[in-house]
């Protein structure tokens, strides 16, 4: 099993009983308006199939389900964000599993839609899930990613992360107990801005089409690629 895996894996674990109280406190409330806004971006209609991959405790999922999607699976690596989703929203039982975004348990072609808010930046290989997301995809299907990067206007940049490397990380230890998650975090997302182009991943892996929109300064990022 790869160490990366493994990692992320224990840490949302252990992060998960505080994981919603610390992602919107330490957001001010901006992942709500960040999860909408990816929808109101890539418009579902309420008759799609769903995958919510790297789903956690549901917020996306939540959220899908309040714009008028039904069906909707969720899949998530860690099990103690699984069994959080469980808890807060029984219409997910049953449709949810255990599992790595690199290796789904579905037959080609399921899906109409996939979804992944804050999840990809985690994974241990893109390439690897983004082929699997077109497997799994019906012809037209669309993988709508919500990320975190970093804003390209200097000023706003250092400003930022300041919050993000100094601020967030001691609040993060304080309130989940956990030593590592919350300097996990900045660095993934720095790490991650460097290196990764999702477009240029999506397009290797066959996408037909893919847009990127900048909210909030550049802090996130939703993609929206096309099969
Ligand atoms: C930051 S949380 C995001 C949860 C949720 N989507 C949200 O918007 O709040 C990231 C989630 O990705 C999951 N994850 C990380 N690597 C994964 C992988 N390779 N396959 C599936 N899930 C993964 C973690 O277990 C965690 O629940």
């Amino acid at each position: 099993m790869s160490e990366k895996k493994q990692q992320v894996r224990k840490m949302f674990d252990a992060i998960a009983g505080k994981y919603d109280f610390l992602n919107h406190f330490l957001s001010a409330g901006v992942d709500f308006y960040w999860r909408k806004k990816a929808l109101n971006l890539t418009k579902i209609p309420p008759d799609a199939v769903l995958l919510d991959i790297a789903c956690g405790t549901g917020d996306f999922a939540a959220a899908i389900r309040k714009a008028g999607v039904q069906d909707i699976f969720g899949a998530d690596l860690s099990f103690q964000m699984l069994q959080l989703f469980g808890k807060k929203a029984n219409w997910i039982r049953g449709k949810r599993v255990q599992t790595i975004a690199e290796s789904l348990p579905y037959i080609d072609e399921t899906f109409s839609n996939i979804t992944v808010a804050f999840g990809v930046r985690n994974f241990y290989d893109i390439p690897l899930a983004f082929h699997e997301f077109y497997r799994i995809l019906k012809p037209g299907g669309k993988v709508t990613v919500l990320e975190f990067s970093l804003p390209t206007n200097p000023v706003i940049r250092a400003v930022y992360t300041f919050y993000f490397k100094k601020v967030l990380p001691v609040i993060g230890r304080i309130i989940s107990g956990d030593e590592s998650a919350y300097t996990y975090l900045p660095n993934s997302v720095e790490e991650f801005d460097k290196k990764v182009d999702l477009q240029g991943i999506f397009l290797k892996e066959k996408f037909a089409s893919v847009k990127k929109n900048l909210l909030t300064f550049g802090l996130v990022q939703v993609v929206i690629a096309q099969k």
